[in-house]
């Protein structure tokens, strides 16, 4: 748990930042919100811009051609704008319901997260399943429930849903006012506003009419009878049923807002962004080892979340996400990269403005910063002004699916070898040499990261690969003495291979060998994952 009792207040610079991801079901309009905030944070200039097709949209949030294609969002990505006094740091995480390990460790880099619904469908599969991750950190939820302009639930039914389905207290900031067709806007609850939504105008800021409580009679002028009656009573309802805001609950993760709204006709979306300020937590400490992090120390450290390679393809970059913990960056800066225990001048870094990738000149705790490189830093690598700490608490996965891969050009496996490592070094995927035989295994934790992989070698290295059924289905990394490692890999021949680090694994298709070697090998040590380090 981390502490955050007797905190000093933040410089304003770092106390302003709200970091934050959305998470969704695909459809929900994570993609249609995402633009809106980049449209009110002065981002972009117009609607539409990050569903644009061809290069405006390859520039953006996604780079990969099958994103293209299929219209999902395979990789993240960082945005950051201003809104009002506020920095906006907004990590996108992908929303396909087959997502890798990437999705989870993005959420090690936030401190909030925005979760969209869908007003008719309430919460799906996929949302379930991320604030399930959300959960395990605390991280504090914000909810926006998108699509008001459509028929959708009774507005009640959604927060029971909400609350009994992920087990979290709702307070709504919004009340709806009418369904479907009828839906004319909303009262706000925090601010006795009416407002309004403009059908007419997609881009339109909705109209906003100061109110004093829900018996003032400037309501009758916008609000037709029937709905005004039905709008009194439930509000009245709701204010005796439901938790008013608690901004502490609401940090603690236990409490969420609820903002009702329609992302394509940017209605509830401002209102949301303020929440986001008001209510959404400033750059929070991070756990490392030997001791936590806290936004407010002079000296800077970081850590990095996603690695990811070819963003160019004219260049064969990686870069590097790295979340600062703490201080202030700036450019030329000579940090420690602890893992090699080796300085590293980090001289191009780049924030990522959403428009475009930009040199950073300075950076603060809480931002997110790219740092290109050649291979040096992985996940979970942390860098400092020359303490040794190590940033905790980034998940590795152990791959649940195994297939064999070959290249369609057998003259071609030394290119596909150089292609499969450095997939395994962003985290992609899990890649592994068998001690016998030609040809690598590739573990994943979801299926469609083999399509992934397989369109990227395509896309970014021009060499066709076939993955097949392999003979394991579990992997196990072997650690121990040396000779008593050695000795088990003697004698296992056939199940050992070896992972991107040169580490021993042991591969099997039975549960009962990997009993069988645990019983029989107390000298051992056997894993499902390795640590992120
Ligand atoms: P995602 O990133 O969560 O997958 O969702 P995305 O924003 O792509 O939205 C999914 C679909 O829902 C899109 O329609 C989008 O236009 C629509 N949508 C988003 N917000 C709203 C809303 O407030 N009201 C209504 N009625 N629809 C909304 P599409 O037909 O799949 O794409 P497009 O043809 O509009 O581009």
């Amino acid at each position: 748990m981390l502490d955050t009792t007797n905190r000093p207040a933040l410089p304003p610079e770092i106390a302003r930042r709200r970091t934050f991801a959305i998470i969704s079901h695909p459809d929900a309009g994570k993609t249609t919100l995402t633009e809106k905030f980049l449209l009110y944070g002065g981002a972009i200039q117009m609607a539409g811009q990050v569903r644009a097709k061809g290069e405006a949209r390859r520039t953006r949030s996604d780079f990969m051609k099958m994103e293209q294609d299929r219209g999902i969002s395979v990789s993240a990505s960082a945005m950051s704008f201003d809104f009002g006094e506020f920095r906006f740091n907004l990590v996108d995480t992908p929303g396909h319901s087959d997502f890798s390990e990437d999705t989870y460790r993005t959420l090690t880099a936030v401190d909030a997260a925005v979760m969209v619904i869908d007003g008719a469908k309430g919460v799906e599969s996929q949302t379930q399943k991320l604030f399930e991750v959300c959960r395990l950190r605390d991280l504090p939820i914000l909810t926006f429930c998108n699509k008001m302009d459509r028929e959708s639930r009774d507005t009640f039914e959604i927060i029971d849903e909400i609350q009994e389905n992920l087990a979290i207290d709702v307070t709504p900031a919004s009340w709806p006012i009418g369904v479907g067709r009828d839906f004319l806007g909303c009262y706000d609850m925090l601010r006795d506003r009416l407002e309004l939504m403009d059908r007419a105008d997609r881009n339109k800021v909705a109209e906003s009419i100061k109110i004093e409580g829900l018996d003032d009679p400037k309501l009758e002028q916008h609000i037709p009878a029937d709905l005004l009656e039905k709008l009194r009573e439930e509000v009245e309802m709701a204010r005796e049923l439901l938790p008013a805001l608690d901004p502490q609950a609401v940090l603690e993760g236990h409490m969420t807002p609820i903002w009702f709204g329609s992302a394509i006709n940017s209605f509830g979306v401002q209102e949301l962004m303020k929440g986001i300020g008001a209510y959404g937590p400033e750059p929070q400490p991070q756990s490392a080892e030997p001791r936590q992090i806290s936004p407010d120390e002079n000296k800077v450290a970081g850590f990095v979340f996603k690695v990811q390679a070819n963003m160019d393809p004219k260049h064969r970059d990686r870069v590097a996400f790295v979340r600062l913990a703490s201080g202030h960056f700036k450019r030329g800066m000579k940090l420690l990269h602890v893992r090699s225990k080796k300085p590293m001048a980090i001289s191009n870094p780049v924030l990522f403005l959403a428009a475009d990738r930009e040199l950073a000149e300075e950076a603060w705790a809480g931002d997110i910063i790219g740092i290109p490189n050649h291979g040096q830093l992985r996940i979970g690598d942390t860098l400092t002004e020359g303490e040794t700490l190590r940033v905790s608490g980034i998940p590795s996965f152990a791959p649940e699916l195994l297939q064999g891969v070959r290249a369609g050009d057998p003259m071609k496996a030394k290119h596909l070898e150089k292609a499969l490592m450095q997939f395994a070094e962003e985290g992609a995927a899990k890649v592994f040499k068998p001690n016998i035989g030609s040809g690598f295994i590739v573990g994943v934790v979801g299926a469609l990261q083999f399509e992934v992989l397989a369109s990227r070698i395509e896309l970014e290295y021009g060499l066709p690969v076939r993955f097949e059924a392999s003979q394991f289905t579990s992997a196990r990394w072997v650690s121990g003495a040396k000779a008593d490692v050695e000795k088990f890999v003697n004698a296992n021949k056939q199940h050992i291979s070896y992972d991107h680090d040169g580490d021993v694994v042991y591969m099997t298709r039975m549960q009962w060998d990997i009993d069988r070697v645990v019983r029989d090998h107390p000298e051992l040590k056997l894993t499902a994952t390795k640590e992120m380090m």
